[in-house]
């Protein structure tokens, strides 16, 4: 089964086409952040206008580094929702169309769903085994942060959700107050490499809950750097509270999966979404995982355009979610 996906959730236009689910014949990801960069964030409508005039281009793209020409693809996958409304339309109006002209089916994947699925693509081991539920994912990104127990073909269990911002987020927000540009996380995961994660004790939110939260920590950074003001042009200062930052951010994740892990037994834990990315993180997860007497497999995306936004985990959760 040969699929044609699309996803234009938020800020990035992108094609792939993957078969059995998992074999990535090509992802095509046309990122806009230079678009974002001076606003330091998306503006919805620019978006949506963006990605009008990178579909046509990317799609043709996405099937030429496939090798393969419409008459093989099987079925067109696409992102539901969530996302910025404007930017959804031109992703889901493009796939309606191309699967009438095609007369294929027409599958529309949850946004989310095709980010917990994306642990399921290959890298270049195509023999890997397939995942085996039941499945602790957790998922992070700039829209999302959940903690969700899979324990079948789409059958999903919340266990623990933000009640305010998303991790990722939070990565932005923080970046944005350190001055260091858009999208926060990449970015400070490099500063965080110089700095000292030990020299300011920021707060890890809803420490006794199981639900996160990010907003005080991000509230405690922009209290902290208030104060001293005069340390913004030091390079050190800022290393040492970006580590800081990235150290309280990634232990109240850490914490809360291994409490998950107590009441759940699971085959696997899988990490995922645009945070998924941060090494520090995956090290940390792996860390506290090789402590445990029975450790489940642990799995983050096999490459890193797998971690952020892009179609090819659209097509993964298109096959997967069914059985
Ligand atoms: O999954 P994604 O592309 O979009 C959403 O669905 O929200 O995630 C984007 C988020 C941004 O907040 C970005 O700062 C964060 O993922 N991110 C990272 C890293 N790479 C991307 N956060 C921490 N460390 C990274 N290396
Ligand atoms: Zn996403």
């Amino acid at each position: 089964m040969l699929i044609l996906s699309l996803e234009t959730s938020c800020d990035e236009t992108s094609v792939a086409v993957v078969r059995g689910g998992r074999e990535v014949l090509s992802n095509v990801i046309a990122s806009q952040i230079a678009k974002h960069t001076e606003t330091g964030g998306v503006v919805p409508e620019v978006a949506a206008r963006e990605h009008i005039t990178a579909m046509i281009p990317v799609l043709r793209q996405a099937l030429a580094e496939a090798g393969v020409d419409w008459s093989a693809v099987d079925a067109i996958a696409v992102t539901k929702e969530p996302g910025l409304i404007g930017s959804l339309v031109v992703g889901r109006v493009t796939a309606a169309a191309l699967a009438f002209a095609l007369d294929k089916p027409l599958i529309e994947v949850n946004h989310i769903h095709g980010h917990m699925y994306s642990t399921w693509l290959l890298g270049e081991d195509l023999t890997e085994p397939l995942p085996e539920y039941p499945i602790l994912v957790l998922t992070v990104s700039g829209g999302h942060n959940e903690l969700v127990l899979l324990s079948g073909p789409g059958q999903f269990t919340l266990l623990a959700e933000t009640v305010d911002d998303a991790a990722g987020e939070a990565f932005d927000k923080v970046a944005r107050l350190l001055g260091l540009g858009y999208p926060g996380g990449p970015i400070i995961e490099k500063r965080a490499k110089l700095g000292n994660a030990k020299a300011v004790p920021f707060p890890i939110g809803l420490p006794r809950e199981n639900n996160f939260s990010f907003s005080g920590l991000k509230t405690a950074v922009l209290y902290y750097l208030q104060e001293n003001e005069d340390k913004m042009a030091d390079e050190a200062f800022i290393n040492d509270t970006a580590a800081s930052f990235q150290s309280a951010a990634t232990e109240a994740l850490v914490l809360k999966l291994m409490r998950a892990l107590e009441t759940h037994k699971v085959k696997e834990v899988h990490l995922t979404g645009g945070v998924s990315a941060n090494s520090f993180l995956r090290q940390r997860i792996e860390m506290e995982l090789a402590k445990l007497d029975e450790a489940p497999l642990f799995r983050h995306p096999k490459r890193m355009s797998y971690c952020t936004d892009n179609a090819a985990m659209i097509a993964a959760a298109a096959t997967f979610m069914r059985g």
